[in-house]
């Protein structure tokens, strides 16, 4: 049974991981984040970036994108402004300190809401998912980046023995798609539009939902089960 990360102990982990997250975790996410920031880029306009981190995504959005940042982690986005600060990055409007779980935006703020390594974190990932969707507008995208459990043989077995010693560094491997693909499916106007594996290996997937801005017909609904 897994057992949710508490908050305060993303808040200690990613104190620590801020002075060295860029140089650690840039390189090795960079295909996950840049597939994800592609993804919020065909949709365009105001974007969301939940758990934004220290803004390592800013150079992969672009002029057509205005992009605001939330993150728990007073280190990690006061790393983010410095970047602002450069005055490279003018899509990005602004960053602000606050939990995913209590979103300080109006319903229909946003035309896609992005989280890049974020969902397997929080502590209750089914409200969060909840909160992307009312800020996202009808006919938005909710855009998911993350290392999901492969969920059966050695691969899944290796990853619950990895998250009883990960938990401490922020860290949550063993998270299943299933429980992405539950949301959807008791969310009223959430579809299930993509699960892709990111080349190389595999090891990331990206997943996206649509707000859809109508009551969905039944082959809508089966979406939901055909990207399972
Ligand atoms: C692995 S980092 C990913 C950062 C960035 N998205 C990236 O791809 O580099 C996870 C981030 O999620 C943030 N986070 C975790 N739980 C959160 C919550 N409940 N609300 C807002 N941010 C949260 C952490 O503070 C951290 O900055």
């Amino acid at each position: 049974m897994t057992r949710d990360l508490e908050s305060s102990l993303v808040e200690t982990a990613y104190a620590r991981w801020a002075p060295i997250y860029d140089a650690v975790c840039g390189p090795v996410m960079v295909k996950g984040r840049r597939a994800a920031a592609a993804a919020a880029r065909e949709v365009g306009g105001k974007i969301l970036e939940v758990g934004v981190g220290t803004g390592l995504s800013f150079d992969d959005y672009d002029a057509s994108t205005e992009v605001t940042g939330i993150d728990l982690s007073a280190p990690m986005l006061a790393k983010a402004r410095a970047k602002m600060a450069s005055g490279r990055y003018p899509h990005v409007k602004a960053v602000y300190q606050m939990d995913a779980h209590e979103l300080d935006f109006a319903d229909a703020s946003f035309d896609c809401v992005v989280a890049q390594f974020v969902i397997t974190l929080v502590a209750n990932p089914e409200r969060v998912l909840s909160e992307c969707h009312r800020v996202v507008k009808p006919g938005g995208r909710i855009i998911l980046v993350n290392h999901l459990y492969s969920e059966v043989g050695f691969a899944a077995a290796l990853e619950r023995w990895a998250a009883q010693r990960t938990r401490g560094l922020g860290l949550r491997p063993e998270f299943p798609f299933a429980r992405l693909q539950a949301w959807a499916q008791s969310t009223q106007d959430a579809i299930l539009l993509e699960r892709r594996k990111l080349k190389p290996f595999g090891i990331y997937t990206l997943v996206s939902f649509q707000r859809h801005d109508q009551a969905p017909s039944p082959n809508q609904t089966d979406h939901n089960h055909a990207a399972a």
